[in-house]
């Protein structure tokens, strides 16, 4: 079974973090809370640790992970160069949730880069993560500690559900704060672009680089070079069990679409979930509802998106009819995760 360490998120008990770093010196997996959502950790060189975390998860060998620091002068053992700009972005962001790119040293494992030239680094910004990366003395690998394409855990809970009897420990920190994953930002192309959003916004980037490109790809939520509606798994992710449907527009005809929507369903015999950002809107007659936050502050949204979204694995819907919300700041970020959830199942009304 996998060991629940409690831990004080502010002050973290030397105790709970030595037990932890020692699992990781070890060659084992441990789950921690960062202020974006839960990693599941291994020891990043250590290309054996590092395997058994595709194994733990269920992860595509072919997906790199993010390798956590907590002082920059670990960066150096894990990138050859070290652009300018890193050094800015570094400077404005870091601690943070801010992800970037860079060229790979050898001594790195093919595993954490997936056999790529290219190394992606962060400094998380929570006193549990870098007291046990600093303890363990090794830079650690750690993808979100979930199983692969399920909602990313913001909880020890989360992390218990997905993982438990498949990693050797979770550090129980309480509740992530921002709720979605970092921003990823390549550094090593023409122009610095944003390959995945997150916490950072592009606004937040341009005022310290400028240009800033964003991937077309992650801002669609899909390759489009993918078929939209197969099946394939490839680019659903953060899915709950349920299908999900997007449903885009004015905000007045958004919610008369799920409503007929909703009820349809509902009159063929269906449990409907419903997710809004707004407690307003009458949806309680169609199905279950779990409002996620307020439309106006997308921080509010990102915050508990994640648990709404596994709200509904524990309510056992059949169907989930969603809404959006303007993509400006982490909204952003929140819509690629929901146009990622519904697989490219998208009414625009
Ligand atoms: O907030 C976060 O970033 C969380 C916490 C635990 O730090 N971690 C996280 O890891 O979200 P994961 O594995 O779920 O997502 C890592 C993302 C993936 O989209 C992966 O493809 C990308 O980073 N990535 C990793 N290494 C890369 C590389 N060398 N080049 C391009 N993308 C890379
Ligand atoms: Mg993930």
């Amino acid at each position: 079974a996998t060991l629940h360490i409690k831990v004080d998120p502010v002050h973290p008990e030397r105790k709970a973090i030595e037990e932890a770093a020692l699992i990781l010196r070890r060659g084992g997996l441990v789950a921690f809370p960062t202020e974006t959502v839960y990693g599941l950790g291994a020891n990043a060189l250590d290309g054996r640790a590092v395997a058994r975390i595709f194994e733990a998860k269920g992860r595509p060998s072919d997906n790199p992970i993010i390798v956590h620091v907590a002082v920059r002068e670990q960066v150096s053992e894990l990138t050859g160069s070290f652009p300018a700009a890193a050094k800015l972005l570094m400077d404005a962001f870091w601690p943070g949730p801010l992800t970037l790119v860079l060229p790979v040293a050898k001594k790195v494992p093919g595993e954490v880069t997936a056999g790529l030239s290219t190394v992606a680094v962060r400094m998380p910004d929570h006193p549990v993560a870098l007291a046990l990366i600093r303890t363990a003395g090794v830079p650690v690998a750690a993808p979100s500690a979930n199983i692969s394409g399920r909602p990313s855990p913001t909880s020890a809970e989360h992390v218990m559900h997905d993982l438990n009897g498949r990693i050797e420990a979770v550090l129980d920190g309480g509740p992530a704060g921002v709720g979605v994953e970092s921003t990823v930002l390549d550094l090593t192309a023409q122009a610095p672009v944003v390959l995945r959003p997150g916490g950072i916004t592009p606004e937040d980037l341009r005022e310290v680089l400028g240009k800033v490109d964003v991937d077309p790809a992650a801002a669609a939520g899909f390759n489009k070079d993918d078929k939209p509606l197969s099946p394939g798994m490839k680019y659903i992710h953060y899915a709950p069990l349920a299908p999900l449907r997007l449903v885009l527009g004015k905000p007045e005809a958004v919610a008369s679409k799920i409503k007929e929507l909703a009820c349809q369903e509902k009159a063929r015999g269906r449990k409907v979930g419903i997710l809004t950002f707004s407690d307003s809107d009458d949806f309680a007659r169609c199905g279950e509802v779990v409002v996620a936050g307020c439309r106006e502050k997308p921080e509010t949204v990102a915050a508990v998106l994640y648990s709404a979204l596994r709200r509904f694995n524990d309510l056992g819907v059949d169907i989930i009819f969603a809404e959006g919300l303007a993509e400006h700041g982490v909204g952003l970020a929140v819509m690629n995760r929901l146009k990622k959830a519904a697989g490219g199942h998208i009414i625009n009304v």
